[in-house]
């Protein structure tokens, strides 16, 4: 469905598209489309599971109780401008969880038929284009000076007219100095635009750590149990949380060294209460 809107679309640039909650978060038909498709055949297959899409078809979970349900966590497009713009980094994300613990993960870029899945306690696997199933691992590093980072800057999808303008400043400002740190310590730094295909590069080592603020439980469901059987380790950017799925604040490393390293260089004081003050 991806691929036959590109190609409808050919050369022509890009696609039509509405904006959400800022004028950066854009959604286009095709991801409406996509995940009634998903969910349609999931509903089909496994009527009394929970469906929750970034798109919003299924029935709102509205803070139901997940305990002991069996879930999938749906996006239908990751990466919606960089699928505007013909950027060949998307991914259909798809998770799914056992109460808020993800089982079993598969994302998918159709822009260059890379497919990376995982169940846990099986390892991690990637489809490549040329038809090849390998199995994968991050690339073990484990210091900040040898680490190709990418991440999410946040910012345009937190910039909206009416939000709190103190916090928009707050959270900028956490943002640079993560950003000013790691420029003056890592290898390089990365924004590649989906952080479901971020988290499967550190899982197959193209990349060796993410992070970003912001994301949701759809951005990153899938990936990050492809990322754990793959070697990796996750938490909060800064201090020592376990991250859990439906945190906003991630941090994906190739290994549990590189993470605690980064816990101690980042910050992310009061970030959660931050967004939820832009988001009011
Ligand atoms: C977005 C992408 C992007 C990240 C945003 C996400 P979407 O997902 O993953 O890289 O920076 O936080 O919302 O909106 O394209 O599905
Ligand atoms: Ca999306």
């Amino acid at each position: 469905m991806i691929r036959a809107a590109l190609a409808r679309r050919g050369e022509r640039g890009s696609a039509s598209h509405d904006t959400k909650i800022s004028d950066a978060d854009l959604v286009t038909e095709t991801d409406v489309a996509v995940e009634t498709m998903v969910r349609c055949r999931i509903a089909t297959v496994f009527p009394d599971h929970l469906f929750v899409g970034e798109e919003g078809t299924g029935e709102p979970l509205n803070g139901c109780d997940r305990t002991g349900k069996f879930v999938w966590i749906v996006d239908p497009i990751d990466g919606t401008t960089n699928f505007v713009s013909t950027f060949p980094v998307v991914a259909v994300s798809i998770g799914f969880a056992y109460g808020d613990e993800t089982i079993f993960g598969v994302v998918y870029n159709p822009m260059t038929d890379e497919l990376w899945f995982a169940w846990k306690g099986c390892g991690a696997w990637m489809k490549k284009s040329n038809g090849e199933v390998v199995k994968i691992r991050t690339s073990g590093c484990e210091t900040i000076s040898s680490a190709l980072i990418s991440t999410g800057f946040a910012i345009p999808y937190f910039r909206r007219k009416t939000a709190n303008v103190e916090a928009q400043k707050k959270l900028r400002s956490i943002i640079e100095q993560n950003t000013w740190t790691l420029m003056n310590s890592c290898r390089d730094i990365r924004r590649i635009g989906s952080a479901a295909c971020d988290i499967c590069y550190v899982a197959m080592g193209r990349t060796d750590t993410f992070y970003e603020f912001g994301i949701k439980e759809w951005d990153v469901a899938a990936a990050l149990v492809i990322l754990h059987e793959a070697g990796g380790d996750s938490s909060t950017v800064g201090g020592v949380k376990p991250y859990s799925i439906r945190g906003r604040n991630i941090l994906a490393a190739a290994s549990q060294k590189l993470r605690i390293a980064l816990n101690q260089a980042l910050v992310d004081k009061d970030v959660v209460q931050i967004i939820e003050e832009i988001e009011q």
